[in-house]
Formats: structure tokens, C-alpha cells, sequence
């Protein structure tokens, strides 16, 4: 019923007068969103306005002057100047510490005696780096032990090198070049074919600078003691000798060593000559696979103990929607200076926080609360935002709205953008505002696509940054962003201040650029009235994925079920943009209206959730992302659907009928969890 009660004379004047209400209230509405609208792009572009090469060319050199290993006085110090610049800037800044079981070298020697007699004592630590402080080169979590054996070399250490070498590695150390696969992947295939070392070099480029590679060598993520839950004082914490515990950690001792002693090595081997397609390896023309004659006495020492890291974050909160968080990470630890991997980022990070500050100086209020987290002993298998991840997983599922990585921002020319694909819109349209770095007058959207050929967003089945835990276990968007690929300092100690001002980025613009998308995501994340997810893609990604998933399939394994629960999710998208669309031309911002808002916006926050399944991935705790997690066949070419494809390649051996049956359940399973999706983006109960 009508609020008015008029005479039937006058009711002509009334009605006038009501529809002038209407279209005044209708213009201030009309104003103040389109002026919410004018108010945000405002501050986009003040954003991107600010930035400036001295303040990131001055981050980066105080945060790399000396090293800073995770679990090290110096790693605290580094800490401490992080939460120090976000407190400077007037940001709620906290910092969250967890003890965890890191690694550290105690003492190694690799011995080379040659067939001709001669005995050679390998210098392992990189030149003219014996007094910097710098942690020898080392894998972290090797066990301590020594070897006297024949080499043997193995390539990129994969089965199919292994079956290509046709040589019994049994008792011999086997030298590998890093490349395809992780490195506890390489050392665990090695100790399965009974190798009873491992020596691991990194060739290309990087030759030049002859550096060492430190790593770590520990499989799964988080620490150890605690796996998939939380470290917290006085909690379960498993003994070091628990099966939990050694399963993830190497059996069999390696050592990561220069190119040049590679070299040194390889071309003394004996043996079946270097098949063809290794040969460029070391740029090798001659010698062989061996066994020996060269043998190697190596010995390497170390120490697993409890040490403190520390997660520094910077909190923005929300002005309308405190409990939706909006995340953006970077790890500040780092094997030696870390100025490429990964204080490029956290130069980047702390540039944002200090441009959001003026921001919000300036009257800017984030929507949503925005956390900048600076996540500690990620280099020994993301540890700080694992146990963060697992200390928050109830708040995190419930109200993380994303999480954007960067961990290496500038390793050299390029943009890189991983992410699942629901960010796919709004990464491609942020990409246009931004200016790119390397070209005089070009947009980085058009320096990327010309680069690729097109648009090339990958995936995030890997597990190589702190993202992971955020998607694995959590199911939050995700998106990781860098300059450049396969940087020749990596992880040694030659990735300093120094090299990133002679090679990876001498003005500073690649990092501005890197920065420009990573903030602009986060405002349109943080202040968009309706969140800018968009699942079209994300179902046309999946169907994509089939198509190629099919053709290493047999004809009796059925994936009609995925393929009618990718269907189920692009019309449930397509209903999501729709309801977008309708109300955003709607004017009002009455409080049905605001709360109609927020419910789209939880569904496209939740929706990636449903790609979790309750079992999760075999044998990996924790892991339960169906559509992008990582396979325990590692060699697979395919890097979605780690359920299927582990199937396949465990299967193998099944008689058909088995084998059909086994895939066909773990098709099933993405199936339900495609539709689990569609279900959370519709948010109907039926
Ligand atoms: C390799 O050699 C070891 C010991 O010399 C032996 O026990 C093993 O069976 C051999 N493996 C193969 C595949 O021949
Ligand atoms: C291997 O080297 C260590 C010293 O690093 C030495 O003690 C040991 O005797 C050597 N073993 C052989 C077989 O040469
Ligand atoms: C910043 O860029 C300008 C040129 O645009 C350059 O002259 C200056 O050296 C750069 N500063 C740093 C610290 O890289």
C-alpha cells in the first residue's frame, strides 16, 4: 500500500511531487554511485601517479645489505625494518611469530679424484664470498652423511632419463642439472634408483657468474612438525623422527655445486657418450654418461633445528566490508641478499603501503580491509604463510576475498601473471592502465600480449610460492605476478642490490610497472561495489583442459560427467554476471540493495571454494584443490587435475577394467567438485 494518503483533488499535485522525489532521489543516487565510481578510479590513478624508481631502487637497497636466512638474527632484523616502514607510514601493523624446524649446513667437502690420479678439493662456496656472512651452499633438510663413489650423469634426473642412460646407478653418485623438476623430487627418484648421493648444478647463463644454487630439498609444505595444522605454543608438535616427519625429508645426502665444477666433473666421465639431446648440457661435445672412472668423496654435515620466523602485516581496514579481506603477499626471507628473490617484491610491497598511505591520508577508505603480509622462511618450503594459512583457515575460507602474490618481482624483461582464472578479466583490463617498462609509449597490456603472441595467463598447480597454501588449502582466488624467468643469480649469493642495478632492472621501471598491477588489483578487489570476478572463463579454462585431458585418455573413460559440470558452471556464471549487471544499474543503495550486493559478492568469493574436495589429493595432506594442485607424477605434461592424473600414471599396470574404474573415479570427483562450485556461485539450497 501506498505511504501516501491524499485527496482524490489534489492527488494530481501529490503525484507530481512524489515523481519529483523519485527522480531527485533517483539523481543523488545516480551521483553518488557514479561519484563512488569517479572516487575510486580517482584513487587508481593517484595510485599510480605516486610511484617513483628512487623509493624502490632506496627499499630495496636497505633491505638487501646483508643476508638474511630465515631463522637468523640478520632474517629478524629484516623483519623488524619491514614492520618499522609499515608503522612510519601511520599503518596497524602486527607481527605474528611461529617456531618451526629449519635447516642449516655445518660443514661440506666434495673431493674429485680424477682416473689420471690427480685429487682435486672443490671450492663450494661461490668466489671471493668465504667472509660475507653468506650461508655456504647447502640443501636444506639433507640428511648429514658422506660418499666415495663413481658419478654418474643423469641428465634432468626423470624416469625417462633414467630409462634413456640404461645404466645401473646403484651405489654411484649421480650428477643432475636442475631444470624439470623440484629438487626433493630429483633427490627421492635418485635414492629409488639406489644412487647414494645426489650433486645438482644449474646450467645456462648463468655459467658465467658461476654461482651456487641453494635450495631446499624437503617435499610437501609448512613445517614439518605440525603438518597441516597449526604451530602454536604449547600444541602438538611431532618428534623429528616421527614417519610424518622423515617421510618428507631426502634420504640420501646432495649438494647443490657451481657449473664450472659440474663441468669439471662431466667432462671426465667414461661410459656410453652423452646421448645427443643431453649434449647441451655445459655445452659438453665430448665425454660420457659414465659410471666413473671419476669417483667423488663428499661430505656433507648439517643441523635441523627449532628456530623463530616472523609474518610482518600491515592491516588497512575496511570501511564497509571490515570482514572481507583482500590479501597481498610476498616473502621477505632469503637465501643469500635476496635482491631479485624475493626483496624485489618486498620492495614493491612496502611501495604500496607507502602510496596507500597517502591514499588514505587523502580520504581514501578501502571498501574491504586490506592486509599487506611479509611472509618469513618461505625459501624452506613455505613455511610463515603455511602455518599462517593454518592458523586462519576458518576466517580465511569464510572471508578471504584473494590473495595476490609476488615473490621474485623483477628477475629480468617480461610480465608474468599466473592466477585462477576468475581474476582473468580484471588482471587483463588493470594491465591496461598501466604503462609498460621497456618500450617507449606502451601500455604493459601491449609489451605482455606481443611478447606471448596474445594473452597468456598461467595456472597455479605449482608449488613454488607462498600462494599455494592460500589455494591448496583454503580455496581463495589467487594470482601471482613478475618480471622476467630463470634469472642467472638464483639463489645464489650474486643476487645482490648490485646485479639488479647492472642487470635485472638498472631504472627501476619493470618493479613500477610489477607494483602498478599488483595495486591496482587490490583496489578494484578492495573497493568494487560488485567484486570483478567473472567464472566465464574460468569454465571455458576447464573445458579447455578436457579437450586436451582427452587426448591422453582411452575411449571407455567417460568424461561426460566433467563436461556437463563445466556446463552447469558457465550458466551459473553467466546467471552471476547477469545479477551483476542488474545491480549495478540499480540506483538504490538502500539496505535490501547493499545486502543483495554482498550476497553476490560471498558467492563469487566462495565460489572457487568448491573446487576443494574433502579428500583432498592422495597422500599429500592438506592439498585439496581438484582442479589445480600438484600430481605426485611429476613428470606429467599435464598440470591440472592432479587426481586424474595421478590415476593414470598409478594405474598402469591395473588390467583395464581396474584401470578404467580408478580414473573414472577421480573424473568423477573434479566433476562434483566443478558442480560444488556452480552450486556456490547460484547459492541456492536445493
Ligand atoms: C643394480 O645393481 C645392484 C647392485 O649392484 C643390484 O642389486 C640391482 O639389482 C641392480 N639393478 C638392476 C635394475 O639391474
Ligand atoms: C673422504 O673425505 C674425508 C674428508 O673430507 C676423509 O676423511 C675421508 O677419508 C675421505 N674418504 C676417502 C675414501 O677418500
Ligand atoms: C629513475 O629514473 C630516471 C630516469 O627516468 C633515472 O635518471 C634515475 O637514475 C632513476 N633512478 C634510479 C634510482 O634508478
Amino acid at each position: 500500500m501506498s505511504i501516501f494518503t491524499f485527496k482524490q483533488s489534489s492527488s494530481c499535485t501529490l503525484l507530481f511531487v512524489a515523481i519529483l522525489c523519485i527522480l531527485a532521489i533517483y539523481t543523488i543516487h545516480h551521483t553518488a554511485i557514479k561519484n563512488t565510481q569517479n572516487r575510486a578510479e580517482y584513487y587508481r590513478h593517484t595510485f599510480l601517479s605516486l610511484a617513483t624508481n628512487q623509493t624502490f631502487s632506496s627499499y630495496l637497497k636497505d633491505l638487501t645489505l646483508h643476508p638474511h636466512l630465515a631463522g637468523t638474527k640478520l632474517s629478524l632484523k629484516t623483519a623488524q625494518y619491514v614492520q618499522t616502514q609499515f608503522t612510519q607510514l601511520g599503518l596497524e601493523t602486527e607481527m605474528a611469530e611461529f617456531q618451526a624446524l629449519l635447516s642449516y649446513p655445518v660443514h661440506s667437502s666434495l673431493i674429485v679424484h680424477f682416473s689420471t690420479g690427480a685429487v682435486k678439493d672443490m671450492a663450494l662456496m661461490e668466489m671471493g664470498m668465504a667472509n660475507s656472512g653468506v650461508v655456504m651452499p647447502y640443501h636444506a633438510y639433507s640428511p648429514s652423511g658422506s660418499a666415495y663413489a663413481k658419478v654418474v650423469f643423469v641428465n634432468f634426473g626423470r624416469e625417462e632419463d633414467y630409462s634413456a642412460l640404461g645404466v645401473n646407478v646403484s651405489g654411484c653418485a649421480v650428477l643432475v642439472r636442475r631444470g624439470e623438476m623440484g629438487r626433493g623430487a630429483v633427490v627421492e627418484k635418485a635414492a629409488e634408483k639406489g644412487a647414494v648421493a645426489v650433486l645438482m648444478y644449474t646450467d645456462g647463463d648463468g655459467n658465467s657468474f658461476n654461482g651456487v644454487e641453494r635450495g631446499t630439498a624437503m617435499m610437501g609444505i609448512g613445517d614439518p612438525l605440525s603438518p597441516a595444522w597449526a604451530d602454536v605454543l604449547g600444541g602438538e608438535r611431532l618428534e623429528v623422527g616421527d614417519n610424518e616427519v622423515s617421510k618428507r625429508f631426502p634420504k640420501i645426502p646432495s649438494m647443490p655445486i657451481s657449473a664450472g665444477t659440474a663441468g669439471t666433473i662431466l667432462r671426465t666421465l667414461g661410459g656410453a657418450p652423452l646421448p645427443l639431446k643431453w649434449r647441451d648440457a655445459l655445452g659438453a661435445k665430448v665425454g660420457g654418461i659414465g659410471p666413473g672412472p671419476t669417483m667423488v668423496n663428499l661430505t656433507y654435515q648439517g643441523e635441523k633445528k627449532m628456530a623463530a620466523i616472523y609474518n610482518v602485516f600491515a592491516i588497512l581496514r575496511g570501511s564497509e566490508e571490515p570482514e572481507r579481506y583482500v590479501l597481498l603477499g610476498n616473502h621477505r626471507d632469503a637465501w643469500t641478499y635476496g635482491a631479485v628473490d624475493p626483496n624485489s617484491g618486498t620492495a614493491a610491497l612496502l611501495d604500496i603501503a607507502r602510496r596507500f598511505a597517502i591514499l588514505l591520508r587523502s580520504g581514501w577508505k578501502p571498501r574491504r580491509t586490506i592486509v599487506l603480509c611479509s611472509w618469513d622462511a618461505e625459501e624452506f618450503g613455505m613455511i610463515g604463510s603455511t602455518e599462517w594459512v593454518e592458523r586462519n583457515l576458518i576466517n580465511l575460507g569464510s572471508k578471504a576475498v584473494a590473495y595476490i602474490n609476488v615473490d621474485c618481482a623483477v628477475q629480468g624483461p617480461g610480465f608474468f601473471a599466473r592466477a585462477t582464472p576468475q581474476f582473468d578479466d580484471i588482471l587483463i583490463e588493470v594491465t591496461k592502465k598501466v604503462k609498460g617498462p621497456d618500450s617507449e609509449g606502451m601500455i604493459l597490456y601491449e609489451e605482455w600480449t606481443r611478447s606471448n603472441g596474445g594473452v597468456n595467463i598461467r595456472r597455479l598447480s605449482a608449488v613454488d610460492s607462498d600462494f599455494a597454501p592460500f589455494l591448496q588449502f583454503a580455496g581463495v582466488p589467487c594470482a601471482d605476478l613478475y618480471y622476467g624467468r630463470d634469472f642467472p643469480v638464483y639463489h645464489t649469493a650474486f643476487d645482490s642490490y648490485s646485479w639488479m642495478k647492472l642487470y635485472g632492472d638498472p631504472l627501476f621501471r619493470r618493479h613500477i610497472s610489477v607494483s602498478g598491477v599488483w595495486g591496482l588489483l587490490a583496489l578494484h578487489l578492495a573497493d568494487d561495489i560488485i567484486l570483478p570476478f567473472n567464472y566465464l572463463p574460468y569454465a571455458a579454462q576447464l573445458q579447455e583442459h578436457v579437450n586436451v585431458l582427452r587426448k591422453s585418455l582411452e575411449a571407455s573413460v567417460s568424461l561426460d560427467p566433467l563436461v556437463a559440470s563445466i556446463e552447469n558452471l558457465a550458466s551459473a556464471a553467466k546467471e552471476a554476471n547477469d545479477e551483476a549487471k542488474k545491480l549495478m544499474e540499480q540506483e538504490n543503495s538502500d539496505e535490501l540493495s547493499i545486502l543483495k550486493k554482498q550476497a553476490l559478492n560471498d558467492r563469487l568469493m566462495l565460489a572457487e571454494r568448491g573446487f576443494l574436495g574433502v579428500d583432498g589429493i592422495q597422500g599429500r595432506k592438506g592439498f585439496k584443490h581438484l582442479v589445480y594442485g600438484p600430481a605426485s607424477d611429476y613428470e606429467s605434461k599435464l598440470d591440472y587435475f592432479p587426481g586424474i592424473v595421478d590415476a593414470i600414471s598409478q594405474s598402469k599396470r591395473m588390467d583395464s577394467r581396474e584401470r578404467q574404474a580408478a580414473i573414472q573415479h577421480e573424473v568423477w570427483r573434479v566433476a562434483r567438485a566443478v558442480d560444488n562450485a556452480a552450486k556456490a556461485l547460484r547459492g541456492q539450497l536445493l
